[in-house]
């Protein structure tokens, strides 16, 4: 009888230390496991990127990579491909949606890996998906790595090669500002606004645009009948222009500012019976394609000078203006991007850092807005 439940025991015994063994085991792996997740979360890996890691055998090769944000995307997908491990290394991060299986689809078009990088930096989420479907294309490289070029343009920019011939920067400059269309073709109509607005022979504010903070100029220093209002900051700005230049001995006045559609449609028949269609196409905006529509822009005067280009405020104004903020919106040299005869009086207000930038490198806002503001 005492030997049986010795016996008994002895079973029980080992039964418990193989479960205990077992649980020693299933801890330990646990622990392992929990570690490796643990360190990958700290390289900047998603917990359920480090779950993918470790489950494909990828967590020594994860771990001396280190951080990367394509490789973490990757291992999140349900679209990871093992063969183009090293290529995710290599590929500059993008935040969308389909990024992993798209750059899948344009390794195995047969793009390198730094084509990669580009088309997707050069693109937005639905831009790459349709290049994606496409056969593969050549230039990349020659387009896409100019800053501002957008992969959207991409097939504008190669027409506008062929027929023009210029280069690469050129190219995307000009096609970024739709310089392979007609005037008034096909404009873009403005849906955003802020102080850095844009208005253009292709860029179209809505009839019923109005900007929310004019204020009236002080009447001392308008030359115009009746009120003229512009915008709070350009006010501001302005006066601080005209305090300085007075002190200069300079009588700087405003003719005009903000104009509404249906005065720039005055302004227009107006030009057209005094000087006809030729003038205003040089010289005048058709509604909703003034830059006076926004408020930023007024067309400076000088008190005792009725042709401002031949006062004394003009050249101050072509020496001092940027230093408050304001551009010669048309210059002489420029007529060709801007698309107006040259237009002494006309300034537009872009604050002093941008103004300066303007000046300094002798470009209009047309480029500067394509180069560093658009997106
Ligand atoms: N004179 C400028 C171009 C305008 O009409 O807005
Ligand atoms: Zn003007």
């Amino acid at each position: 009888m005492k030997k049986k439940k010795l016996k008994l025991r002895k079973g029980a015994q080992k039964k418990l230390i193989i479960l205990g063994a077992i649980i020693l085991v299933i801890v330990l792996i646990l622990g392992f496991y929990f570690t490796r997740i643990n360190e990958l979360h700290s390289l900047g890996y998603s917990k359920e990127a480090a779950k993918n890691i470790i489950f494909k055998f990828k967590y020594s090769y994860v771990r001396d990579i280190g951080e990367n944000k394509t490789l973490n995307a990757a291992f999140e997908s349900n679209n990871y491909e093992e063969k183009n491990l090293d290529s995710y290394v290599k590929i500059n991060y993008q935040n969308q949606k389909h990024l992993i299986s798209n750059i899948n689809k344009l390794l195995k078009k047969g793009y390198s890996v730094d084509e990669v990088s580009l088309i997707i930096d050069k693109g937005d989420d639905e831009s790459v998906t349709l290049f994606a479907k496409r056969d593969k294309v050549k230039y990349i490289e020659e387009f896409l790595s100019v800053d501002y070029a957008k992969l959207a343009n991409y097939d504008r920019y190669v027409a506008y090669k062929e027929k023009e011939n210029d280069d690469a920067e050129t190219t995307v400059l000009y096609v970024n500002m739709d310089f392979d269309k007609e005037d008034y073709v096909d404009p873009l109509v403005i849906d955003e606004f802020d102080d850095y607005v844009l208005v253009n022979k292709h860029r179209q504010l809505s009839s019923l645009y109005v900007p929310d903070d004019l204020v009236t100029i002080d009447a001392d220093y308008v030359k115009a009948d009746g009120d003229i209002e512009i915008e709070r900051n350009v006010a501001q700005a302005f006066y601080k222009m005209a305090e300085a230049a007075s002190e200069d001995g300079m009588e700087l006045m405003v003719s005009s500012g903000y104009r509404s559609y249906k005065d720039q449609e005055e302004v227009t028949n107006t030009y057209l019976e005094l000087y006809g269609q030729n003038y205003v196409d040089n010289y005048v905006a058709k509604p909703g394609f003034s830059e006076h529509q926004t408020a930023m822009s007024l067309d400076i005067a000088s008190k005792s000078v009725d042709t401002f280009v031949n006062s004394d405020e003009y050249s101050w104004m072509m020496d001092n203006a940027y230093k408050y903020g304001f551009i010669l919106r048309y210059p002489k040299s420029k007529e060709d991007i801007t698309g107006y005869k040259c237009e002494a009086w006309h300034y537009r207000y872009v604050g002093k850092k941008i103004a300066k930038y303007i000046k300094e490198h002798n470009i209009t806002y047309d480029e500067y807005y394509v180069m560093f503001l658009d997106d």
